[in-house]
């Protein structure tokens, strides 16, 4: 795993936007697989940035996120097709029909999940996913549990993960208790990782990915079996 060690915030999101514009650059066909959260919020208006200035063209790019709260309409401002179009999708030239999100108002979840790894197995996975990280290790909503799953599938989210998340919610008791969610074999099939951290509180799983433990306990140590992860934090969440 490669580090990249930033001093602020800032930095740390200019250092993930430039990942993404040397692929766009080689690459501008490329599949892009998106995260949401706080995390990546710098790193998007970065994006916005570089593309208003005239430095970007995402018109041929493609795109999949990791998940989506269910059941949730797309039109709640929580959900997570809300924010991507509010962060990034409304303000560049990405085609519509290019854009991939797990249906949080599917009626039939199981077969929403089934459609979803469908299309990324057709489309050869994503060529550079990025991943924000649990306070708990979670990547994507893939949970610490006894076991890991390897597709796109619904999921229980954990106590840890509804009261981090209800930040963003009027209550706790709004925050959807289930997800859809890449799983971890769909994650490991991005071609390139980018897995970014800020904070004090992501400490305990930054440093669980850096010792020589992989555990379901901790899903983000995983990644320590991909060989093409780059890992961006702060001095916080590094340091503690
Ligand atoms: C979001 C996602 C989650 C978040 C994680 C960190 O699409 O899959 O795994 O990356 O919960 O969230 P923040 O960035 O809000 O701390």
């Amino acid at each position: 795993m490669k580090l990249i060690l930033c001093k602020t915030y800032e930095e740390m999101s200019s250092a993930a936007a430039d990942e993404i514009a040397e692929l766009l650059q080689v690459n501008p066909h490329c599949t892009l697989g998106l995260a949401t959260g706080s995390t990546p919020v710098g790193m998007y208006r970065q994006l916005v940035r570089r593309y208003e200035k005239g430095e970007l063209d995402f018109s041929e790019v493609t795109t999949f996120n990791l998940d989506e709260y269910y059941p949730i309409s797309p039109k709640n401002d929580q959900s997570y097709y809300y924010f991507m179009h509010e962060n990034l999708f409304d303000h560049i030239n990405v085609a519509p029909e290019n854009i991939n999100i797990p249906n949080g108002s599917a009626p039939d979840p199981l077969a929403e999940c089934r459609y979803y790894e469908d299309k990324l197995t057709a489309n050869g996975f994503v060529d550079l996913q990025v991943l924000g990280i649990g306070q708990n290790g979670h990547i994507g909503f893939n949970e610490p549990d006894g076991c890991l799953y390897a597709s796109t599938h619904i999921t229980e989210l954990t106590e840890s993960t509804i009261t981090a998340n209800s930040r963003f919610f009027e209550s706790e008791d709004d925050v959807p208790r289930k997800a859809l969610t890449m799983g971890i074999g769909t994650i490991l099939k991005s071609k390139k990782i980018l897995l970014l951290a800020n904070g004090k509180a992501k400490h305990d799983a930054i440093s669980a990915l850096l010792d020589d433990r992989i555990t379901t306990a901790i899903p983000a140590t995983i990644l320590k079996t991909h060989p093409n992860v780059i890992l961006i934090c702060d001095e916080e969440a590094y340091y503690g």
